[in-house]
């Protein structure tokens, strides 16, 4: 009889741990679920950054949040006091009085914080349910200055073609540069990446070439505008431009004109092309 109650007693908490493994495990109704991360894409070097970690424990108790890049920095444990603890050079950028089981907040991020952000949470017993979600920071390290158009000349007759540099200052990750003519946008040619010597971190300097043919719709009251736009994120958003003169042709047919610069524009597309294969190879070899 007694061996029969213990059964029965028994019973009753079997299933119930079965129904705890089944719904924690399987079904996942009770436990930590939803877990994300909400981090900036790019900052700009020096400026304080704030990082969270979403999560809904429903039923469950918080046992740890932990934060990683590489290996961990931050810890939060509610049952421990004080609940905080912080590791390494990236724990001592921490504002403690700032972050919380959801918050990181960091002082003075420097570009080699760039990296991978992952953050864990984990519910308390009986589920220990953990789980994991990262993201992409850039610390980025803005242009000191700005950008600086550079055409071959201020005057140019329809079917010659413009050529011009546009230079941004050194900076990591290096601008993106885009040019317009008269607010159209045009393909950049032979685009390359300087490295600057003076740089502590690897600063690349931008800059980028344009070569199109000047038609006579280029030309509103014997006026051209080119931009260059020099964007790094939302971070740095500049530009710079330059204003050409059509030349009207004195001596020389309209046709003549056209025919050598076509020659012309092959001609140095070569050039360019060998030249910047020299320089991309050069590059390379410095990286080695
Ligand atoms: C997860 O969280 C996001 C926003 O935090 C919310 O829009 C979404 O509905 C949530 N999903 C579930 C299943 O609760
Ligand atoms: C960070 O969070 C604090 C408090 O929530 C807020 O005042 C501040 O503007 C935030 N900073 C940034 C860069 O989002
Ligand atoms: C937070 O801590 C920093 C130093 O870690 C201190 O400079 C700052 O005044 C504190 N802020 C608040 C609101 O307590
Ligand atoms: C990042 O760079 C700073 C100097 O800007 C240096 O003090 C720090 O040790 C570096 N940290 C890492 C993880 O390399
Ligand atoms: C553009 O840059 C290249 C490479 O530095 C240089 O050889 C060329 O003269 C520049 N062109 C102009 C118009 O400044
Ligand atoms: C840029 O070049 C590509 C391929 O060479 C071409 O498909 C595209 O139309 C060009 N864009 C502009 C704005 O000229
Ligand atoms: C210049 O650097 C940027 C960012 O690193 C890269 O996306 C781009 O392809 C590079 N351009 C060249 C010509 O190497
Ligand atoms: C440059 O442009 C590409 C494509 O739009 C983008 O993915 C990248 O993040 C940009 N880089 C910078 C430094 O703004």
């Amino acid at each position: 009889m007694r061996s029969v109650t213990r059964y029965r007693e028994a019973r009753p908490s079997l299933f119930a741990s079965l129904f705890v493994v089944l719904a924690v495990f399987v079904i996942g109704v009770r436990g930590l679920r939803n877990v994300s991360i909400d981090i900036p894409l790019a900052v700009a070097a020096g400026t304080t950054v704030n990082m969270s970690c979403r999560y809904d424990l429903q039923s469950d108790t918080l046992y740890t949040v932990k934060w990683y890049k590489g290996p961990e920095f931050f810890r939060y444990i509610p049952k421990e006091m004080p609940p905080i603890r912080v590791f390494g050079e990236l724990g001592a950028k921490v504002l403690q009085n700032r972050s919380d089981a959801h918050r990181v907040v960091l002082k003075d991020v420097q570009p080699n914080h760039t990296g991978k952000y992952r953050c864990e949470v984990s519910g308390d017993s009986p589920s220990f349910n953990t789980m994991v979600v990262s993201a992409y920071m850039y610390v980025a390290s803005l242009p000191k200055g700005d950008p600086q158009v550079r055409v071959e000349k201020s005057r140019y007759a329809v079917g010659e073609t413009v050529r011009g540099n546009c230079t941004v200052p050194a900076g990591n990750p290096p601008a993106n540069v885009t040019w317009t003519v008269n607010g159209e946008p045009v393909n950049s040619s032979l685009v390359l990446n300087i490295t600057d010597k003076l740089g502590v971190n690897q600063q690349l300097m931008t800059i980028a070439g344009l070569d199109f043919e000047a038609v006579q719709e280029h030309f509103n009251n014997g006026k051209l505008h080119i931009i260059c736009h020099a964007n790094v994120f939302h971070l740095y958003k500049k530009q710079a431009d330059v204003i050409l003169t059509e030349e009207r042709p004195r001596l020389a047919s309209v046709l003549g004109t056209r025919e050598s610069s076509y020659i012309g524009v092959a001609a140095k597309r070569f050039e360019d092309w060998f030249f910047l294969n020299a320089v991309i190879t050069l590059l390379l070899c410095n990286f080695r």
